[in-house]
């Protein structure tokens, strides 16, 4: 079901991806303006946007919180025992504010950003090196889908070598700035980024639809895990079915834990200034 305040765009949408549902499948597609059509979903995903951001993904943070906690009233009336997954911007900061607004379970409410923040990290690495992807082992990033994310270098091998083995600082800088300013140079060659998110959307929605279990970074609300309580950001959680079955606690050195801290923070500030 594409539901959109517009019934034209979603069905629009919908008369489009409808022609790519193979003959075998048993799904269909419908667009609506009526949120009552998705009682019982087991899967929400949210990409509302009240209009576009061009510098920055907080822009627009006031009117993205009020048309979040509206939809959130929404779901919570028509589909109170679905999973959330929420994509809109600013991702950790509306993750929040659903969870508190539809007072759904902190692990039915998952912000998929950090996985895509972790398929850059990954892309980066596997261009310096000149090596394919799959020699590359935990390449995480934590913390905000912003500017203060946390590239995890001190977990990271490449073809069994730790990674912070192969760099020195400045070449570590470097990535993290190009992690963090991915979406930018994106922007400067097209509107915005469709595929990464929808990967790793996919992802999440496979294990929860096909009864998998995954292990990924997403924005999840804390309630002390990582020493931070009132914020949503991104951590290693374990997916299943039933949605977020596990925040996983890993070692991180102490750069990691010092910017993990500052990314924190960064997200309260403007959860606190809405
Ligand atoms: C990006 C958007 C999805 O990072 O926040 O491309």
């Amino acid at each position: 079901m594409l539901v959109n305040r517009t019934a034209s765009k979603a069905i629009g949408e919908s008369l489009d991806i409808v022609n790519a549902i193979p003959s075998t499948s048993k799904f269909s597609i419908r667009g609506t303006d009526d949120y009552s059509e998705l009682v019982n979903s087991t899967v929400v995903v949210i990409a509302a946007s009240t209009e576009t951001y061009l510098t920055d993904r907080t822009e627009n943070m006031a009117s993205q919180v009020t048309m979040i906690k509206e939809i959130a009233k929404n779901i919570q009336r028509y589909c109170p025992s679905t999973i959330v997954l929420l994509i809109s911007n600013p991702l950790d900061v509306l993750t929040y504010f659903f969870q508190k607004e539809s007072r759904f379970s902190r692990y039915k409410v998952i912000g998929v950003a950090s996985s895509l923040d972790a398929s850059r990290f990954r892309y980066f690495i596997s261009e310096k090196f000149s090596v394919p992807q799959i020699s590359i082992a935990d390449a995480l990033v934590l913390g905000e889908h912003g500017d203060s994310m946390v590239p995890v270098f001190s977990r990271c091998f490449v073809d069994g070598t730790p990674l912070l083995s192969m760099l020195d600082n400045d070449e570590r800088d470097l990535i993290i700035d190009a992690v963090r300013n991915y979406w930018k140079t994106l922007r400067n060659y097209k509107s915005r980024s469709q595929f990464g998110i929808a990967k790793n959307s996919y992802d999440v929605i496979d294990a929860i639809i096909s009864k998998k279990e995954i292990s990924v970074p997403a924005s999840v609300v804390l309630d002390g895990e990582y020493g931070e309580t009132n914020v949503s950001m991104g951590v290693p959680v374990k997916i299943n079915q039933n949605g977020i079955i596990e925040i996983q606690k890993i070692e991180l050195d102490k750069f990691e834990q010092n910017s993990l801290k500052i990314s924190a923070h960064t997200i309260r500030i403007n959860i606190q200034s809405v």
